[in-house]
This record gives C-alpha cells, structure tokens and sequence, in this order.
C-alpha cells in the first residue's frame, strides 16, 4: 500500500526496533487517557513495563511493524493463547494485545494491514480464531475491527462501588 509517495510495509520486529516502538507504546498510553482515566501516564511506564511488555510478546507471541521510508509508523503486539474451562471444548487463539499507528499515518489503511498481518499469523499458527480487546468508548478502533470482521464475543461492565471515595 501507499501512502503519498510512501509504501508501508509491515515485516517481523528485530531487536534494532525497540527505541523506536518504545515511543509508540508511550503514544498508545496517552491516546488511550480519554477513555480509561486509570492508566498512568505514558512517561509514567517504567523499565521494568517495557521490558516484560516486549519479552511476553516475543516469547509467546510476535511483534509486527509497519515501516514506512525506514520509519516505524506503526505496530502489533500478539500473544498465542489457549483456552477452555472445564465446561468448553479447548480453543486455540491469537489475541492482538496492542495495536497502534502514529498520528500522523492514520487513516490510511495501515491499521488494517497489521491486522491482517496479524490474522496471517494466526493461521500460521494453526490457529482458528483472532481476538482483540478495546476500551467500550474507543468507537474508532472500534469502527474498524468491525469492518475486519470481529463480533463482540465478551462485554466486562463495571460500575464505581457506592460510599467509597
Ligand atoms: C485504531 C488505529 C490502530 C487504526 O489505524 P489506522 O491506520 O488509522 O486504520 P485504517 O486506516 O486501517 O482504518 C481506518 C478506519 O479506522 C476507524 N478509525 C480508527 N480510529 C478512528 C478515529 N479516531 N476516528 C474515526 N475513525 C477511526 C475508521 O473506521 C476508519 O475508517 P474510515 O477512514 O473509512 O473512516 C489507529 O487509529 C490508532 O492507532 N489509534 C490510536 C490507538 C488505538 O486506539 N489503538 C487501538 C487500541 S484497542
């Protein structure tokens, strides 16, 4: 795809990467602050975040990247899973965990793209569904992931607990 004059390729993370997708994970942070007034900030993520946050991802999942000109303009991070309680058949997934394209490249179908990179991985995988979590008032993402194909499967509904401050 192209985007002006630039194509966006989306390739396997390589350990030269992490600077820059450190910062795109600090962007995710403070583009998720609207919808979720619980999280800490994003020069709040510490060290230690970051490094169990790559770790986890590399060693039971995968991290993608979208470059764009040499620039990292985007990224995915899945996690390979298997689940089923005692009452349910055992099911294989991959979940994407972080989705995120920087500001300036949105809009123009690379979100899209690493979530069918993602998919890509999935079936690689042998796996049969793809799964995505999102805060309930992020309508775009939303709008998007509905336009891939995901139905809602879980809705988490909370409320503050009365006479706490
Ligand atoms: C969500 C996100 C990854 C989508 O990436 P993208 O490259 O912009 O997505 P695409 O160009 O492939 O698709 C664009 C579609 O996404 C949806 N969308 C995403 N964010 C939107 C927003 N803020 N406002 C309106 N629509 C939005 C729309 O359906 C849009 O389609 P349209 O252009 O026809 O209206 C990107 O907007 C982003 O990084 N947002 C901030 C972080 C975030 O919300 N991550 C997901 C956490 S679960």
């Amino acid at each position: 795809m192209t985007t002006g004059t630039s194509v966006v390729e989306i390739r396997d993370y390589l350990p030269a990467d992490r600077a820059a997708v450190e910062v795109l994970v600090r962007e995710l942070q403070g583009d998720m602050g609207p919808y979720f007034d619980r999280n800490l900030t994003p020069d709040a993520l510490s060290k230690s975040y970051m490094d169990s946050l790559f770790q986890a991802h590399l060693d039971k999942g995968a991290i993608l990247i979208a470059e764009s000109d040499g620039k990292i303009v985007g990224y995915a991070m899945l996690c390979h899973g298997l689940e089923g309680d005692a009452d349910e058949e055992p099911y294989s997934y991959t979940e994407v965990k972080e989705l995120l394209v920087s500001q300036a490249f949105r809009g123009q179908g690379v979100g899209e793209k690493l979530l069918a990179a993602s998919e890509e991985k999935a079936a690689g995988a042998g796996e049969r569904w793809l799964r995505i979590a999102l805060l309930a008032q992020n309508e775009g993402a939303r709008a998007l992931y509905r336009r891939f194909g995901f139905q809602d499967h879980l809705v988490i509904m909370e409320k503050p607990v009365e006479g706490r401050d």
